[in-house]
């Protein structure tokens, strides 16, 4: 027996919050599970288009502080969601890293020529600007009154951001990724291995402002075979994983390989995450029945429904939140909101899985 008279081989119990979200990914059941959406802030909301004309572009209000703060707070404010995600992006990592990085409006983000010998941690230091907006969002929560809100903060794992640095922006088919994977394995090592440590820090520091749980986004995760899954995403999440629970060995994260399927389940075992995000590709009842019983799941509305609303977007919900109603459950979306969707939408997802 240890002297405070547990036996030592026993995790530490886990104790309720006054937080939904977080009990939710400790494994503690609620009266109803918590939501939130993956982009909940963004241009859906005529409040973020505002300051976005305003702004003058997204990289502008990402690494101003109280702008950043704002943005975050937006969604809180209009449907008083469990979770608040920070305002940045997954590719402010290989930005820091010195790759450059712009975002042109209408055709999403433009990375510079990749140069892996180059990479540094000589502008890291613009990072700084994320922390700034996490501690304020984390006083802004408190003032305004929303004490079961807890903060997250995130990166993107190393697979999809590599995905981004190599193809110098999005892919519809990820061929040069690929290639360097097979042909360059080295390059593609050396590459993930910058990442790994440099998302481990980029979390660590944001856990260290405030952030109460992380994800991590692996959005292209689907794209692979099983065996470059487990040496892409599995590999170097688990990485992640294990520098940032040797900071802070309490805080959840929550892994998010979109598209994984059937790989997910092995994602779940080896990674060692706390919580998995699902997209609207798995079924629910696989996900209850496989998933579940490892870790809690979050997910996996398609956001087509939000955008759609009415009952058809009830109902889509409902028979999720039936299907995964036995083990520990966060509501989300399977992937982000949509840019068209009218906001009122949200707000009758919303009351409707807080049961109002
Ligand atoms: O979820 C949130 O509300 C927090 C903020 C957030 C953003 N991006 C803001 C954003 C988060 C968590 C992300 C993650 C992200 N960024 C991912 C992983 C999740 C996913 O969607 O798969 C990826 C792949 C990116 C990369 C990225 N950022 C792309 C491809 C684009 C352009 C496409 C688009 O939707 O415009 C962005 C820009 C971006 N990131 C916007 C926002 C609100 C749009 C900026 C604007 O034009 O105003």
């Amino acid at each position: 027996m240890a002297p405070n008279g547990r036996d030592e081989m026993q995790p530490a119990p886990v104790i309720k919050t006054d937080k939904p979200f977080l009990d939710a990914l400790n494994g503690i059941a609620a009266d109803r599970p918590p939501v939130w959406f993956m982009r909940q802030a963004g241009r859906y909301l005529p409040e973020y288009r505002e300051l976005r004309a305003a702004k003058g572009g997204f990289l502008e209000m990402a690494f101003d502080p109280d702008t950043a703060c704002e943005i975050t707070m937006q969604p809180i404010r209009r449907f008083d969601l469990d979770a608040a995600i920070i305002f940045s992006d997954i590719l402010t990592v290989p930005m820091a890293l010195g790759q450059h990085l712009e975002f042109v409006q209408g055709e999403g983000p433009k990375l510079g020529e990749l140069n892996i010998s180059a990479l540094n941690y000589s502008n890291f230091t613009r990072l700084n600007e994320v922390y700034h907006a996490i501690t304020a969002t984390k006083d802004k929560l408190k003032a305004e009154g929303h004490n079961a809100t807890a903060l997250i903060g995130f990166c993107g794992a190393p697979w999809t951001v590599a995905t981004y640095m190599i193809e110098g922006g999005s892919s519809r088919d990820f061929m040069k990724s690929k290639r360097m994977m097979i042909e360059q394995p080295q390059a593609m090592s050396s590459l993930m291995n910058i990442l790994v440590e440099a998302s481990a820090t980029y979390l660590i520091n944001q856990i260290n402002a405030g952030a109460e749980a992380v994800q991590i986004f692996d959005s292209w995760a689907g794209v692979l075979d099983s065996e470059n899954f487990k040496r892409w995403c599995i590999k170097p999440t688990q990485q992640i994983v294990e520098l940032v629970r040797a900071a802070h060995p309490h805080v959840p994260i929550i892994g998010f390989p979109k598209g994984a399927g059937q790989n997910s389940l092995k994602y779940a075992q080896s990674t060692g995450i706390t919580a998995i995000g699902i997209d609207h590709t798995l079924p629910t009842e696989w996900a209850a029945r496989t998933l579940q019983p490892v870790l809690p799941v979050q997910g996996n509305l398609d956001p087509a429904y939000l955008l759609a609303g009415g009952d058809p977007m009830i109902m889509a919900a409902e028979q999720i939140l039936g299907d995964l109603k036995n083990g520990a459950y966060v509501f989300n979306l399977g992937h982000g909101v949509n840019k068209e969707t009218p906001p009122e939408n949200v707000e009758a997802l919303v009351n409707f899985v807080k049961g109002r």
